[in-house]
Parts: C-alpha cells; structure tokens; sequence
C-alpha cells in the first residue's frame, strides 16, 4: 500500500492463496519459494525485488538476483537467516550479543550449559520466528527434552539475559549511503510474541542514542540497501544487546504507519527504488498493541467501536494460536506518551488482558 501510494504497482510472489499482501496488489504469483520457471517469470515482470519475510529461499533469491536487483542483498538475508552467522557477525563489528555457543550435539549442549550457567535458551538456528524453535532451560533435566524438540539442528545456546527492557531501532539505507532511522521503541513480548510497542522507548538519551548507534553500525557493516529492524536488550546495568535483526519491515515499527509522515514501509520502498530518504520523523508518540490468535481476533468487534483505536486487520484467513492476525494504534501528541498505569488505560479492554 506505501508503494502504490508512490505510484508504483507490485507484484507479490508467494506460496500462499489470497494472501494478504495478494489482495492489495496489481500482480501476484504463487509459486514455492524455488521453482526456477516462476522465479525467471516473475524477475521477468518487475525492476526491483524485495522481501518480507526470512524464512524465503536463498538460493531462490541468488537466482532472481541473478536477473533483477534484489534489495537487500540474499547476502544480508543469509546473515539473518542463521544466528550462528547473525550473532558472529554483530560480535564481530564489536557489538555485544548474550554470550552464546553452537550446539551440534547433546554433549556440546551439555558443555555450553555449564559455560554459561542456567537458566539459558536453547533455540534452532535456522527458521526460527516467533517464539517459534526455542525453549527456555531452567534445570539440567530440561537439557534432553528441549534439545530432542527443537529441529532443525545445529542450535545455539544463549545465555539468559534478564533484562530490563526490549527495545528496537528500524533503519533505512540507500544505495547511496543515505540514511534514515525511526526513533528507539521499546517491546513487549508474551509468550515469546511482540505483544505491545511504546513509542518511543522510556528509556535515558543515553541508552536510546546506543541503540542508535548500533543500528547505523549493523546496517554500514551489512552495506544494506532497504530496511532493517535491530532487536535489542537493555540490561539491568543499561548496556544495550542484540537480540536478532530483521532485514524487512518489522512489527515493532507497525506504529509508524499512523504515527510518521513517512511509515517504515514508505521508507522501506524509497530505500529499495533509489528515492531520497528523508529523517524518519514522528508527530505523535504511540501504543500498537498486536492482536494475535482466535481468541484477539475474535475482540475486533470491540475494537472498531472504540473511539481512538486505529484499526488494522491484515486479511489473513485462518486465526491459529499465535499468529499474528491485525493491531491496534493509538496515538498521544508528541511527548505525552504516557506512564505504566496509563498505558494500560490506554489499550482500555485490550489492556486488561493478562
Ligand atoms: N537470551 C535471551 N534471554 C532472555 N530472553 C530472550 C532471549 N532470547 C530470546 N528471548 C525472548 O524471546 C523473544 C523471542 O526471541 P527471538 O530470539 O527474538 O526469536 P524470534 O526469532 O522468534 O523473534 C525475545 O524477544 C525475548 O523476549
Ligand atoms: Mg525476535
């Protein structure tokens, strides 16, 4: 929808029938992720090619790369796709992650639980999302269960961090060097899900300008061209880690949508066709709280006849247990976002929900 707004019609490859980002578009191909006749096909019908989503083919994209710009580079995918890669990478632009260690086999678990001391989480290192392929490992009897769960292997290990605070930054970065990031946000996950997201984070200048800083690191450090959400912890010392990053529109920056004069999709799009990248601005603060499974979906209804409640529902059309099926924006003028109890206040009856 932001790049019909530029005047540009997409076409969306995907697995799925009457996907959701199908039913807003000029073309559509349903295709695996693989198949080198609709791949050739679909290179054949577009300038420039993105994606949304990690869990595509590499090869797939080196073959359409092969015929068209893909923006980010399958390179920068690779990168994401993998945390043994990911986390090497971010540690090896000096950027602290939680201290972690691969896992290839129960033996190597068993010696990376006792280098890191539990509790620690275990999770794939590939296809992970989520929440998705991992679990937490609070005891030594965990060890086996979890590690016989979670395929595919290799995994990793990382050491828990008990953390104050989530945050993300979202950075857009031209071809040209050009760069734009949207303020530091701030994160809150149940059962391993973004649930709601605080914009901006109430977090010091201090620590909100370290997240920034990382970002912009990651970012040269990937030569990305387009956009990439950085997940970040803030420890109980205020030091700044890296969860994961996300070379895509992300969930926490749905917020921008309502909230910027230009959404992180707009800047995804200006990113990836060579516009300029004006700074990611943002005229109100913001709560988006996500709407997952049946049971969220079902409070739509609710939803719509709240007054201040910005509605967005994507269209998709099963509402299993965990995925994510619309959210929900609510705006505060510039520097009013408010305290604990008034964000509560805030999401009104989606608030009160454990
Ligand atoms: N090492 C960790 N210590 C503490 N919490 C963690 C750790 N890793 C993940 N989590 C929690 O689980 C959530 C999802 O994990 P993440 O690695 O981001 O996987 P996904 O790819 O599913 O988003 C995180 O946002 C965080 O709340
Ligand atoms: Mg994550």
């Amino acid at each position: 929808m932001a790049a019909a707004r530029l005047g540009y019609r997409c076409h969306i490859l995907t697995r799925e029938q009457d996907s959701p980002a199908a039913q807003v578009s000029h073309g559509v191909t349903i295709s695996d992720y693989t198949d080198p006749v609709s791949l050739r096909a679909f290179a054949d019908a577009v300038d420039v090619i993105s994606f949304e989503f990690e869990n595509v083919s590499a090869e797939g994209l080196d073959l359409l790369a092969s015929l068209k710009p893909v923006r980010p580079s399958p390179a920068i995918l690779r990168v994401s796709q993998d945390r043994i890669v990911e986390k090497s990478f971010i540690n090896g632009r000096g950027v602290r992650t939680a201290p972690w260690r691969p896992v290839g086999s129960f033996a190597e678990l068993e010696a990376a639980a006792s280098a890191l001391g539990l509790p620690a989480v275990l999770k794939t290192t590939l296809e992970g999302y989520d929440g998705k392929g991992q679990a937490i490992l609070r005891g030594v009897d965990d060890l086996a269960p979890a590690f016989e769960r979670l395929t595919p292997k290799p995994l990793i290990l990382e050491g828990f961090i008990n953390y104050a605070m989530e945050i993300s930054v979202i950075v857009g970065r031209g071809e040209d060097g050009s760069f734009s990031a949207f303020d530091t946000v701030e994160n809150r996950h149940r059962n391993h899900i973004l649930d709601v997201t605080l914009a901006p984070a109430r977090v010091p200048v201090s620590v909100s300008d370290a997240a920034q800083g990382i970002a912009r690191e990651i970012a040269v450090g990937l030569d990305l061209i387009g956009l990439l959400a950085v997940e970040m912890f803030v420890d109980a010392d205020g030091r700044v880690l890296v969860n994961e990053i996300a070379p895509r529109p992300h969930n926490s920056g749905h917020w921008t949508i309502d909230a910027c004069p230009m959404s992180q999709f707009e800047l995804h799009i200006r990113a990836i066709a060579g516009l300029p990248l004006p700074p990611a601005t943002r005229h109100a603060d913001a709560v988006m709280k996500n709407l997952v499974g049946p049971e969220e979906a079902a409070l739509w209804p609710r939803v719509l006849a709240t007054p201040g409640f910005i509605p967005h529902l994507y269209g998709k059309r099963e509402a299993r247990p965990g995925r994510k099926m619309g959210h929900v924006t609510r705006l505060f003028p510039k520097g009013s976002l408010p305290g604990e109890f008034g964000v509560t206040d805030a999401l009104g009856f989606l608030g009160e929900r454990g």
